[in-house]
């Protein structure tokens, strides 16, 4: 597959249940972006590794998320799907990153302090490290957009940070070599639309996550249609109607991340659901907000257990889809060795 302009790269961690926030705010916008783009998409297993896994519930959760962007539409024949570790450039050119990436702007990454916690001594080093693999994902492909959720944006500036330290700093090497001014791109996150921070629907202050012990807090992909429900009905919402115009959505957190949540499923935007929700009360809006969950995500959890019941099938594209990827992997990994200044004939 030769390079074109439009190249997309993004990535999923294998690490317990998927929710609504990781498919609203990425895989529904994965799927999207296939008409038109070259997509890769990768379940970065190496990324999980950063935080201690049972060996087992990995490899079912690897399966588990290649089911999830299969069932929800991403076809592995126009595009790429596979998992990081099957593709061991990923692993080279984080250290290389390693090599260019300072302390202090891994120090300031906010999701690293929030994962390490109180205890940051005992946190791994690939924890801390964790961005540099990510830029090493996105730039091995040499991608120009990454589609992901608003958590991961200072991520991606580190990626455009590191992208251009590298051009920087070997900028003579760059041209001498032949590939012109710059060698990897400023690739552009796509992060937008009503989902971008898909809230817990118990505390509209944080955000839906796999790792909120409350399963209440989350609608996973795999809950069936009568705990979708059970979850919309329950969720956390104040007294007042839904305002009349969408500004009156401020200041209203769990008003708003419904009114997103509706939006996003339905690919409007949230003044058409205003429009015609507004002043409507919550025992009117919620079981509508249901109704359409169930539509659009039973159909996906019942073709996600389809596949599940196939895991070679599952392998069998992982693997396909690893050799794609690795195609483009080494001929970036060759021209960075040589950019270094590396020696030996690979
Ligand atoms: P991860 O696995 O935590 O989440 C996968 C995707 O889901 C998005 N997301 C959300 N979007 C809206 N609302 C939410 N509550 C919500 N929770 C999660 C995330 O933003 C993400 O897009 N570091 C990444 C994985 C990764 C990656 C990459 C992404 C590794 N390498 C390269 C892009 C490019 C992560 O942990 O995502």
């Amino acid at each position: 597959m030769s390079k074109s302009k439009n190249r997309v790269f993004s990535g999923v961690q294998p690490t317990g249940n998927l929710h609504l926030g990781n498919y609203l705010g990425a895989i529904k916008r994965f799927v999207a972006l296939q008409d038109g783009h070259e997509c890769v998409y990768c379940v970065v297993d190496l990324h999980a590794v950063t935080m201690r896994q049972d060996p087992e519930e990995l490899s079912d959760n690897i399966r588990n998320v290649t089911a999830a962007f299969l069932a929800s539409g991403i076809d592995p024949q126009k595009h790429i799907v596979f998992n990081q570790s099957q593709v061991s450039q990923h692993a080279e050119l984080a250290w290389m990153f390693n090599c260019v990436a300072r302390m202090g702007w891994l120090n300031r990454m906010t999701q690293f302090k929030e994962k390490a916690g109180k205890n940051r001594e005992n946190a791994s080093v690939g924890l801390f490290s964790y961005p540099s693999l990510m830029a090493a994902d996105i730039l091995l492909y040499k991608a120009d957009f990454v589609p992901v959720g608003e958590d991961q944006k200072q991520h991606l500036e580190l990626t455009r940070d590191i992208a251009a330290k590298f051009n920087n700093d070997f900028c003579e090497r760059i041209a001498k070599l032949g590939f012109g001014d710059s060698y990897f791109p400023m690739t552009e996150p796509l992060i937008g639309g009503p989902a971008a921070r898909v809230m817990s629907l118990r505390d509209g202050a944080k955000k839906m996550s796999k790792s909120e012990a409350s399963d209440m807090s989350r609608i996973n992909l795999i809950d069936d249609p009568d705990t979708i429900a059970k979850k919309i009905r329950k969720a956390k919402t104040d007294a007042e109607p839904l305002p009349e115009e969408v500004e009156g959505l401020a200041g209203r957190a769990e008003a708003d991340n419904l009114v997103g949540i509706f939006a996003a499923i339905n690919d409007v935007d949230k003044a058409a659901v205003i429009s015609e929700y507004g002043g409507k009360p919550f025992s009117e809006f919620k079981p509508a907000l249901a109704d359409l969950a169930v539509e659009k995500l039973a159909p996906i959890s019942a073709k996600m257990r389809h596949l599940l019941a196939e895991p070679d099938e599952i392998d069998t594209i992982l693997n396909e889809g690893a050799d794609k990827a690795r195609e483009i992997a080494v001929v970036t990994m060759r021209e960075v060795r040589e950019i270094f200044g590396f020696v030996g004939a690979k």
